[in-house]
């Protein structure tokens, strides 16, 4: 397990005779929360955010605002403007130039990051990557990436789909932006997983839309005469959109067209217990505790795990939706 270790802050925290905290990597920290690097001193966080985008987003931004504040742990959010990746360099630029104590970023692109990344090692920041990984993914240019394991939850939505159709079907997909990482791996997972007998028929981003998804998925009902029985939607806002879509085209869903997401939101769940989706694989947004624990970490001196995986659950029926409704945070 390789570690990024920031010579700049254990010399400081030397200085200052503060002693190094031991943390569970994941989870609620053991330490107090005084989130100073040293007698008084406050960290100053970097977020370099996605910004507004749907009840996921929000979901997650909210939790990490919240466990940053709750560890008095100052945190500078940086949404980017309409999603443009140029925004966040420059806030993340900002943040070092700023010599913040630790930047924590949720990338709108998987690409390009190269530059600004190693900008902040030189400067001997530590860098956390929460939900998006970036491409190429050298991991010696951050210290570690917090997310749900997109691979393992889009294996476990195709392992469901094929015990669904087992004498197989014509399936789209309606996939997130162009290149991100999570698009990517939801895609490999699915594909490494899904049988032969389920065959692909269509799959076009809908940009996490609703509103784009129903007018995407109307087009592929129609090119197709209907004739498909099956939506893998990389989010809820595209499946409920699908659902739209087959509603429209006057079919059932859940019965003409079974539609799978991925998030777990209320709203998706509320369909799942309605019968309107058939499954809902939970990307589990509520992981800003193990942040601030890696954030703490990490300006100690301490190694970190380079890739903490966020648990989260799968919903396969009406009755697991309405169960958990009443628990849900989100
Ligand atoms: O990166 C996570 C994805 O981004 C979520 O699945 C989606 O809802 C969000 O917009």
């Amino acid at each position: 397990m390789r570690t990024f270790t920031p010579l700049r802050k254990i010399a400081t925290l030397a200085a200052t005779g503060v002693f190094a905290l031991s943390l569970a990597a994941c989870g609620a920290s053991e330490t107090p929360a005084d989130g100073s690097s040293s007698a008084g001193a406050k960290l100053t966080v970097g977020f370099v955010a996605v910004g507004p985008e749907g009840g996921w987003r929000t979901a997650n931004e909210e939790n990490i605002k919240e466990a940053f504040k709750n560890a008095d742990i100052e945190l500078k959010y940086a949404p980017a403007t309409n999603g443009d990746q140029n925004s966040q360099i420059t806030a993340f630029t900002s943040f070092v130039d700023e010599d913040v104590d630790a930047i924590v970023l949720s990338a709108t692109e998987a690409t390009g990051w190269e530059t600004s990344l190693k900008k902040a090692q030189e400067a001997e920041i530590p860098v956390v990557l929460l939900d998006r990984g970036i491409e190429p993914n050298d991991d010696s240019l951050y210290t570690s990436l917090i997310a749900p394991d997109n691979v393992g939850i889009s294996a476990a939505a195709a392992t469901w789909a094929n015990a669904r159709f087992p004498d197989g079907g014509n399936y789209v997909v309606l996939e997130g932006p162009p290149g991100l990482s999570v698009v990517n791996d939801r895609n490999k997972g699915w594909d490494a997983t899904v049988e032969s007998s389920l065959k692909k028929v269509g799959s076009q981003s809908a940009n996490w839309s609703t509103e784009e998804a129903k007018s995407v998925f109307e087009t592929m009902l129609k090119s197709k005469s209907n004739d498909i029985q099956l939506v893998f939607a990389q989010n809820d806002e595209m499946g409920l959109g699908a659902v739209q879509a087959v509603e429209e085209a006057g079919l059932t869903p859940g019965k003409d067209v079974k539609i799978i997401t991925i998030d777990g939101t209320k709203n998706a769940l509320t369909a799942l217990s309605e019968g309107k989706l058939s499954f809902v694989a939970e990307y589990n947004p509520l992981f800003g505790e193990d942040a601030v624990a890696v954030v703490k970490k990490a300006v100690a001196g301490e190694s970190v795990e380079k890739n903490i995986v966020v648990k989260s659950v799968t919903f396969d029926s009406p009755e697991a939706a309405k169960t958990a409704l009443p628990e849900r945070k989100y």
